[in-house]
């Protein structure tokens, strides 16, 4: 056990270290975490025989072995926690979705699967991701799948090489993966060849290190989950802007489910996938055509001849929270009863139904938007988000009937058109849909959406066009 007696941390040690610590790593630690950063290094300290905090300062930045010393340090102070499978929905999406379609997309000429999880600690997240693309693609011959790991502590990395985890750490892992992935080995298991092959793991600093686009190219999908939400908001900015480039056009990214590039990168659009949210590198526009598929359209599309259509249950896992500012901002006015009670004006109530909407609390946001509704029966922003919050809640009917008032208050509401065609296309109406579709197509072109709607940032413009098109030409086909 420690002595933190004998380790004080002053005011000035606070800040020297707190500054240390951020610019070799990005992790930040704020004033509430201050015991949290005494008792890292209070350890650090004992286990080199530093009289004080401050002469341990002075051992990280002046000794021979302060290099070592500081990786030992920030192995000490980040946190590890990582899981099999973590954030089912993000799985399914890239199961489902994001693996096909590259593997679409370059099954003429690259052949190549490239995804690096960054800060992937014991290499749980990147051997799941393996095992995702091996399910999607069974019999990868002929193709060049490369899955890399990198964290900057390497006792991490080297538990993550050796690849053997206790039964208890395990519980991500469904039965038939197990069997097929793993060999039992003591009191555990051991990541067996098939995918050890794929993964391979590597040191690197994303703060202080070149992006790895010498050592492994550029890649499809970058996986950086729960390693942001302890930096700085510039480091994390710093870090998504390197992400872009090493990042091929319309490549992924996966971050936390509490991470978000709100404020961070406007370059990336945040594209729905099922129960997860992905950020996604725009394709060229002459290239985004057909290949941009979000959620509901994949059914339509068939996989190519050598992937097995998806075999995976989906998890029970509803969709991941939003961030804990969010969910406590949701929660604070005690919902719309509230509201309502002290007469907030109904923008204020359109408002937090939309942190309902983000919580995936539907019918809160329903209620929400219905009262808003109550006080200006012409608001289009409230209407389509009504039809929104029906449309999640299966309730298609109500969801057309929103969305046609929308259009109605606001001829010109290009994205209420757009989903009412999703909903007419949903209940088999494809004539009607249709008609949608291209007054959508139209209106996009020549209305682009206002500041509230780019707001939702789940939408790329330029992608729709290109989806309204492409759902014309297709629908039109099935119709006969
Ligand atoms: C909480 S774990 C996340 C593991 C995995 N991505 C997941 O979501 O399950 C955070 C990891 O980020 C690593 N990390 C923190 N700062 C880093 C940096 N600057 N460069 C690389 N890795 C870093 C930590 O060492 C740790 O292994």
């Amino acid at each position: 056990m420690v002595q933190l007696k004998k380790y004080e941390l002053t005011e000035d040690d606070f800040e020297r270290f707190r500054r240390l610590i951020n610019e070799a790593s990005g992790i930040f630690f704020d004033r509430s975490k201050k015991d949290v950063l005494r008792l890292g290094l209070s350890d650090r300290a004992e286990a080199t025989g530093s009289g004080s905090l401050s002469d341990y300062y002075d051992l990280l930045t002046t000794d021979a072995e302060r290099e070592t010393e500081l990786k030992r340090l920030l192995a000490n102070l980040s946190v590890q926690e990582t899981q099999f499978f973590r954030n089912r929905p993000q799985f399914d999406a890239l199961h489902k979705y994001v693996i096909p379609e590259i593997i679409r997309r370059k099954a003429r000429e690259h052949h190549s699967v490239r995804v690096w999880s960054a800060g992937c600690s014991t290499g749980q997240e990147p051997y799941s991701v393996a095992m995702t693309v091996l399910d999607v693609l069974p019999d990868p011959e002929g193709w060049a799948i490369e899955i890399m790991g990198t964290d900057l502590n390497d006792e991490a990395l080297e538990a993550a090489r050796r690849g053997w985890y206790p039964d208890r750490r395990l519980n991500g892992v469904d039965r038939p993966n197990l069997e097929k992935f793993f060999r039992q080995e003591g009191k555990g298991y051991a990541v067996a060849e098939p995918l050890r092959r794929l993964v391979r793991f590597e040191r690197h600093n994303l703060v202080t290190d070149p992006l790895p686009i010498g050592s492994f190219g550029t890649c499809d999908v970058v996986f950086c989950r729960n390693v942001i939400i302890y930096f700085t908001h510039e480091t994390a900015k710093y870090v998504i802007e390197h992400f872009f480039d090493i990042l091929n056009p319309g490549g992924y990214l996966f971050l936390g489910h509490s991470e978000t590039l709100w404020k961070m990168s406007a370059k990336y659009s945040l594209v729905e996938m099922g129960d997860a949210f992905i950020y996604r590198k725009p394709l060229p526009r002459s290239l985004e055509g057909r290949r941009f598929i979000p959620e509901r359209r994949l059914r339509d599309i068939g996989l190519p001849p050598h992937v097995r259509s998806d075999r995976r249950q989906r998890g029970n896992e509803k969709r991941a929270p939003a961030t804990p500012q969010l969910k406590a901002k949701a929660e604070q006015p005690e919902d719309c009863k509230k509201l309502e009670s002290t007469g907030a004006p109904e923008k204020e109530m359109v408002r937090t139904g939309r942190l309902h909407l983000d919580l995936g609390e539907y019918d809160k946001a329903v209620t929400c938007f219905s009262s808003a509704l109550e006080q200006n029966r012409t608001d289009d922003e409230a209407y389509f988000l009504m039809g929104l919050g029906l449309e999640k809640q299966n309730d298609l009917e109500g969801a057309a009937e929103c969305y046609r008032k929308a259009i109605y208050c606001n001829e010109a509401f290009s994205l209420a058109r757009y989903h009412l065609g999703n909903v007419l296309e949903r209940t088999g109406r494809l004539k009607d849909a249709i008609r949608e579709y291209r007054n959508a197509a139209q209106g996009f072109r020549e209305h682009p959406p206002g500041a509230w709607e780019s707001e939702l940032e789940v939408f790329d413009i330029d992608a729709l066009v290109n989806l309204c098109e492409w759902k014309i030409e297709s629908l039109g086909s099935q119709e006969g």
